[in-house]
């Protein structure tokens, strides 16, 4: 069997960098302006340190949790992200596909290039749907419907894309949803080879839930979404609602009087406000604010296992991948996105093992060390 040769991010950055145009591994890599939120949210990380406790007698470890009423086999999942089949053809069936594969829960985007329905029927409810709203608040609720209608129990909303962050990466390659290449890139494609032949053998991705003749364009504004839409969503949606993109405590609390079954803590991987407070900090003053049973998930800045073990101890219930998941995929497809997942679950037990805890479940904020 093919070996994987990820061992850490780092690795699958590095592959995904070489088989990816630049435009895409912009789209993937890049940050809202000039990347000042991601280096202050890893140098929190960094700082953050974990207490070792010798001579534990622990040989057997547990990394399961259970978030509503579903014990899932490993304490992370999968984010949402759009288009991610421009890094590999096969990206959403094969995050569909981790889903049975390891217990996990996986999220697919409304700007997934693969329709609601199918992603549905390969996960089932390990599949969690995330709905964007544009100005159209009914078809936002539509939207919902139809995922309701397809049978997800869970819902994201994600309200930290009130306009499209600014990209320069991004800008810099004229990238758009729907991709039309220019010469520009038709160049940039014939250096990266194996890519371009999986594109041109599969077809360009593009949006998959909306209708064919509407036009979609990324910049259209999402910021009329409101509190009384939030209330109109909470009455539509009989599953899970979770509010994705939250940093200020008072809106987590507001969203949980308001029904949200949980708050996703989360700084859309630095790609949306560089000036936001950092997320890593924002996530035990979030947790803090809510009542016990509300769920808290918390993404952005997770690059190996012992940031789990932190943001976990830190107060999050469950927390979520983004782009490493994007540069496994793109570095060696289904392969490397299992590697991942093996990759941080040992992690995990391994700093659990040093830490003296036997179970996940038991990490807390007592673990963290303080000088
Ligand atoms: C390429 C890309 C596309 C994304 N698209 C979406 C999206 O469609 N909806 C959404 O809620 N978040 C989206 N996100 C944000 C992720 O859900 C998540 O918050 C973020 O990637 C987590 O940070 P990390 O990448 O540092 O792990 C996207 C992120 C990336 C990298």
């Amino acid at each position: 069997m093919k070996k994987s040769s990820i061992h850490c991010l780092d690795d699958a950055r590095n592959l995904a960098k070489k088989k990816l145009p630049e435009m895409i591994f912009d789209y993937v890599d890049g940050t809202a302006l000039e990347g000042d939120g991601e280096k202050s949210n890893y140098n929190s990380f960094q700082k953050i340190k974990l207490l070792q406790n010798v001579l534990s007698g622990i040989s057997k470890k547990s990394i399961k949790t259970k978030i509503f009423n579903h014990e899932f086999d490993i304490p992370f999942g999968i984010a949402p992200m759009g288009m991610c089949n421009l890094v590999n053809s096969k990206a959403d069936i094969s995050i569909a596909k981790l889903a049975r594969k390891f217990n996990s829960p996986v999220s697919f985007s409304t700007m997934a290039s693969t329709s609601l329905e199918k992603t549905f029927n390969m996960t089932g409810e390990l599949g969690w749907f995330q709905l964007y709203v544009y100005d159209d608040l009914k078809s936002g609720l539509d939207l919902a419907l139809r995922a309701q209608n397809a049978g997800y129990k869970t819902l994201i909303l994600t309200v930290d894309v009130p306009d499209l962050g600014r990209r320069p990466r991004e800008l810099k390659h004229n990238f758009k949803a729907q991709f039309k290449p220019t010469f520009k890139q038709i160049v940039d494609c014939s250096f990266h080879p194996i890519w371009s032949l999986d594109m041109l053998a599969n077809g360009i991705p593009s949006p998959a839930n909306f209708g064919k003749k509407l036009k979609i364009d990324r910049n259209k504004a999402r910021g009329s979404a409101d509190w009384k839409f939030l209330k109109s969503l909470r009455k539509l949606w009989k599953g899970n609602l979770i509010i994705k993109g939250i940093l200020n405590p008072k809106d987590a609390k507001k969203a949980e009087k308001l029904g949200a079954d949980a708050i996703y803590v989360s700084g859309h991987g630095s790609r949306q406000f560089d000036s936001s407070p950092i997320p890593i900090e924002q996530l035990p003053k979030v947790r803090a604010i809510l009542q016990k049973n509300t769920v808290v998930i918390f993404d952005t800045g997770i690059r190996n296992g012992e940031d789990i073990i932190k943001a976990k101890c830190l107060g999050a219930d469950f927390v979520m991948i983004g782009k490493p998941a994007l540069f496994s995929l793109g570095a060696e497809g289904m392969l490397g996105l299992i590697q991942m997942v093996n990759n941080l679950a040992k992690e995990i037990e391994i700093g659990m093992s040093q830490m003296g805890v036997s179970d996940f479940n038991l990490l807390n904020k007592e673990l963290i060390y303080n000088q």
